[in-house]
């Protein structure tokens, strides 16, 4: 898991206006409040107080604030505590009392935090989609909870092998002999690779779909897949020419081993609403089959080499992916899960705000991180 990228917390319409309580979110194995102010903006603060640990987001909404339930200290969006109880109506309240506030944004009917220290100008983009804004597109959404790493989905998205023998939906059980994948041209752009290329296909399964998409049986259609940071993904399906799929998923990792899925899949044929629960029922259908080979996976958390894996030329991309999560450890963004799991019950951690590059002094402790990979390997040459 890493900082500094926006993740997804909740849909929009789960942060209400008017609530009177605000809702708890975990994401990277952290805790989190959330709720929405008196203009409409939805603020999102650590969860853990600053006094004494309080779960703030068990608290009250009051005003533009939250309460934190135990002793009654109130925190702004801004994580400043603007009133402590216990020292009177007239005392200066310490500026140490503050706690993580993190950047918000909603787009796609999403709520995206930034977690992490970063400056705005050097944040990656909220991944892009611009056919959501094009009328000539409808999307649907669904929300996944997945026992896994997220990182497997992830790798699982880019595969092309696996259409063929996870998803009878794509692929023909490897009943055809003549099968093999083509060869995949990576296209790297700053924040992810992907890809497109050409896969055969079996006739769609809805009639409707077939008509629309002017498809007659088995047939070489265009798909592609990518990544966009280590969390969002992007796949395109063109059954024909005119007509096109293009998913999006943006993985929350609540922690290491649970993954919750946004999903956004549009299509711009059957684009009349009466047809969302179809597309709905094929990308559930689906996606309950890369589920089925994804839970049992082995290890649990996804190798950051391929040094106990045999990789072959379809999985080209996934090993370009990992390479890219070597590069944002080189940043110093990957979270230390292991110490951090050791210490869940002993010390309350903090992922790290934008604020704590601007002032010092914070009662919790930022999450561990890992060393930078070549700064590892340096060390360790250097100890022979
Ligand atoms: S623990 Fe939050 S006010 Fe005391
Ligand atoms: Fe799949």
């Amino acid at each position: 898991m890493y900082i500094n990228f926006w993740y997804v917390a909740a849909k929009s319409g789960d942060i209400t206006f008017g609530a009177e309580r605000p809702v708890k979110v975990q994401m990277l194995g952290q805790h989190f409040a959330l709720w929405r102010d008196k203009k409409g903006q939805v603020q999102c603060i650590s969860d853990t107080c600053s006094h004494r640990g309080g779960a703030l987001g068990d608290g009250r909404i009051r005003g533009d604030c939250i309460e934190c339930p135990y002793h009654g200290w109130t925190f702004s969006g801004a994580g400043d505590c603007v009133r402590l109880p216990s020292l009177g109506p007239d005392a200066r309240i310490p500026d140490r009392t503050r706690v993580d506030a993190y950047p918000v944004q909603e787009r796609y009917g999403l709520v995206h935090v930034f977690l992490g220290d970063l400056p705005a100008a050097e944040r990656i983009p909220i991944l892009p989609i611009p056919e959501y804004e094009d009328p000539a597109w409808r999307f649907i959404n669904l929300t996944l909870e997945w026992k896994i790493d997220y990182k497997r989905a992830i790798e699982n998205t880019i595969d092309p092998g696996h259409n063929e023998f996870t998803h009878p939906t794509h692929g023909f059980l490897g009943t055809k002999d003549d099968y093999r994948v083509e060869e995949i041209q990576l296209r790297d752009e700053p924040w992810g690779t992907g890809f497109i290329n050409r896969m055969h296909a079996p006739t769609l399964a809805q009639r409707d779909m077939n008509e629309a998409a002017g498809r007659t049986g088995d047939k070489w259609i265009e798909g592609g897949a990518g990544t966009h940071g280590p969390h969002c993904s992007w796949t395109y399906i063109h059954p024909s020419d005119q007509a096109q799929m293009h998913g999006f998923a943006f993985h929350t990792p609540v922690h290491e081993q649970l993954d919750r899925i946004y999903v956004l899949f549009g299509r711009n044929f059957l684009a009349d609403p009466k047809y969302d629960q179809t597309f709905e029922n094929r990308a559930q259908f689906i996606a309950e089959q890369d589920r089925y080979v994804l839970e049992p996976v082995r290890p649990k958390l996804t190798p950051h080499d391929n040094n106990h894996e045999f990789m072959v030329p379809a999985d080209k991309c996934v090993g370009r992916y990992r390479g890219y999560c070597r590069d944002w450890q080189e940043r110093g963004w990957r979270i230390d899960v292991a110490k951090m799991r050791a210490d869940y019950d002993r010390v309350a951690y903090a992922i790290p705000s934008p604020a704590r590059r601007e002032v010092k002094g914070w009662v919790l402790a930022p999450v561990p991180l890992c060393p930078r990979a070549t700064a590892e390997t340096a060390a360790k040459k250097a100890r022979g």
